[in-house]
């Protein structure tokens, strides 16, 4: 059975690829998936596992939990085969087998990768597909819980929700986000200012090294332990698990939505809040959400002031009329609600969803994007805000958004080196840029939206952080730096984007890399290089 899976996995490889890869890689293919089936045998029947173009799941099971329809057109490089473990054994005997057969690996949890890392090769590639590892054990009396990498957080909140009304977990706002990529990039929420990043409270973990040796924090020892804590996953292994540390929120949390356009003086209160979020008492959270929109026919900014408090109405409004009283906050925009309640109202569900939906992996929205990160350390001053108007009112067709989440409280206490993510004491806030759009296979149309973004973050250079012009990981932009993209790594180009993601950091994470990746077998366009010495030059 498993001789004629890999005999039409020949033909189909010949059939659908026949650019890329002639009958000598196809054969290596078929030896791979014979390792593979070698390997695997003994624990479960490699059908339930492994899916090739030939099988009628492959393309569902390559879409399925694909958050960026950007990287699903047919001209985006696909898989030959994806693995989906039931167990750690098939994780091993995939890195085993990939390595011994010259495919490179990617692992995708969750799947939101802006630019598709997680699912996307210009080389022959599998992916392991974390989805069927995501069990999660919370464990109230001691504050802990384990999740497997292939976990989504609104999975993870849902846990915690349902064993304990007055604890929770400090990590990103979209649901549908996999822990395995966001926790190892550092993760950040609503809770950000009051507990730090996801990665921030992390006790253990268990990783699959290249050698495809199980390691948990002891094992891998404290520099790994360190690096896959906001240095990105997919550099070092395979994360299998985590451990982290859940916290405490009250009963009752308050959260609002106030929207005031320009001629509701928008520009001065964004440029206010610049002053005051990051100052405001760790407990409140408010973000702001820029877009342009339409008022009876006239087009405007809006600016969305967006907000979770972890207390009661009544200590939110004194709170806000002392330190915002601009803003005109009144106790009618407030909701009092539970800690996960208040992860469904940022989510936009409807009053009265059951948190049930949070268990949902479907992606909330399946729109093309490009984002791109900033942060900033002095306020932007009121004509720099209007030049930022100026060009999201051009972007005509597609749904531009600027976010920018406000800094301080536990963020300014954390230093720069405790774990890889350094953006810490000196910023005022993280800004996100997005735009979105229908994908139709249209590549001007795409480049079009992508020039946009590109335009407003050169128009942004006088305003945000400089040398470096730091960037975050989660919010990868393979415009700040690539790799060599003929698969080999040079610690010069990497050291471009290294440095805007991880300042000083760098040079450790390349330290680590070394130790426990020498011959450089977990690679992408953005994983950190070993040391020079250890290079290895790759021929797929
Ligand atoms: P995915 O599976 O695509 O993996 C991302 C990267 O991590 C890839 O390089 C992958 O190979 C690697 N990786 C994944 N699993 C691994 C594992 N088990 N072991 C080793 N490497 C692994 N961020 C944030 O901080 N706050 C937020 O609120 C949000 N909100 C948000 C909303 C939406 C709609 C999107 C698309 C993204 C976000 N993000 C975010 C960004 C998010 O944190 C980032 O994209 C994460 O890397 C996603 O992790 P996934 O596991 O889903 O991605």
């Amino acid at each position: 059975m498993k001789s004629t899976l890999c005999s039409i996995f020949l033909c189909i490889v010949l059939l659908f690829f026949p650019f890329s890869w002639g009958t000598s890689s196809a054969l290596t293919h078929e030896n791979f998936l014979h390792c593979l089936s070698y390997h695997i045998s003994n624990t479960s029947s490699i059908s339930e596992i492994v899916d090739t173009p030939n099988d009628p799941s492959y393309f569902s099971r390559l879409n399925f939990s694909l958050q960026n329809p950007r990287f699903s057109s047919p001209f985006t490089p696909k898989p030959l085969v994806i693995i989906t473990p039931f167990h750690v054994s098939h994780v091993q005997a995939a890195i085993n087998c990939s390595k011994k057969h010259g495919m490179q690996v990617r692992v995708r949890s969750g799947g939101h990768d802006y630019e598709g890392l997680s699912y996307v090769s210009e080389f022959p590639f599998v992916i392991i597909d974390l989805i069927n590892l995501r069990s999660i054990n919370v464990d109230v009396e001691n504050s802990t819980a384990w999740i497997e990498a292939g976990a989504t957080i609104g999975e993870v909140y849902y846990r915690i929700a349902e064993k304990s009304g007055n604890l929770g977990f400090p990590a990103g706002i979209c649901p549908t986000v996999g822990v395995g990529g966001h926790f190892s990039g550092g993760g950040y929420g609503t809770m950000f200012r009051k507990y730090g990043l996801a990665a921030d409270n992390i006790v253990d973990a268990v990783l699959v090294d290249a050698e495809g040796r199980i390691l948990d924090r002891k094992l891998m020892g404290e520099d790994v332990f360190w690096a896959i804590r906001g240095g990105g996953g997919a550099s070092f292994g395979v994360v299998l698990s985590w451990k982290i540390r859940l916290l405490p929120v009250p009963s009752t949390v308050t959260v609002f939505t106030v929207n005031r356009n320009l001629t509701q003086n928008a520009t001065k209160l964004v440029h206010r809040w610049q002053y005051v979020a990051e100052k405001f008492e760790e407990n409140l959270f408010v973000r702001l959400v820029l877009q342009t929109i339409s008022i009876d026919g006239n087009k405007t900014i809006q600016a969305s002031f967006n907000s979770l408090f972890l207390g009661g109405v009544d200590k939110l409004i004194p709170l806000m009329q002392k330190s915002f009283p601009e803003l005109g906050l009144v106790r009618e925009d407030c909701i009092e609600m539970s800690w996960i309640e208040s992860v469904l109202y940022f989510n936009e569900f409807p009053s009265g969803q059951s948190p049930e939906v949070l268990l949902d992996r479907v992606p909330l929205t399946r729109l093309s994007f490009k984002a791109k990160s900033d942060f900033v350390k002095e306020p932007i001053p009121e004509n720099g805000l209007e030049g930022m108007w100026k060009r999201l009112y051009e972007e005509e067709v597609g749904r531009a958004i600027v976010i920018m989440s406000p800094y301080g409280g536990k963020m300014s206490e954390i230093t720069e080196s405790e774990i890889p993510f350094p953006h810490r004491a000196g910023y005022i806030s993280l800004i996100q840029y997005l735009i979105y759009w229908e994908e139709e296979g249209n590549v001007t149309e795409s480049q079009m939206h992508i020039n946009w973004i590109r335009r407003l973050y050169s128009y942004m250079t006088p305003y945000v952080s400089k040398n470096p012009r730091a960037a975050y990981l989660n919010y990868r932009d393979l415009d700040i730096g690539t790799n060599n993209n003929k698969g080999t790594t040079s610690y010069a180009r990497a050291n471009i984007w290294g440095t805007k993601y991880f300042k000083n950091n760098f040079n450790r994470l390349v330290h680590v890399k070394t130790m426990v990746d020498p011959t450089n077998f977990f690679k992408n366009q953005q994983s950190i290089p070993p040391f020079p010495s250890t290079w290895k030059k790759r021929a797929h």
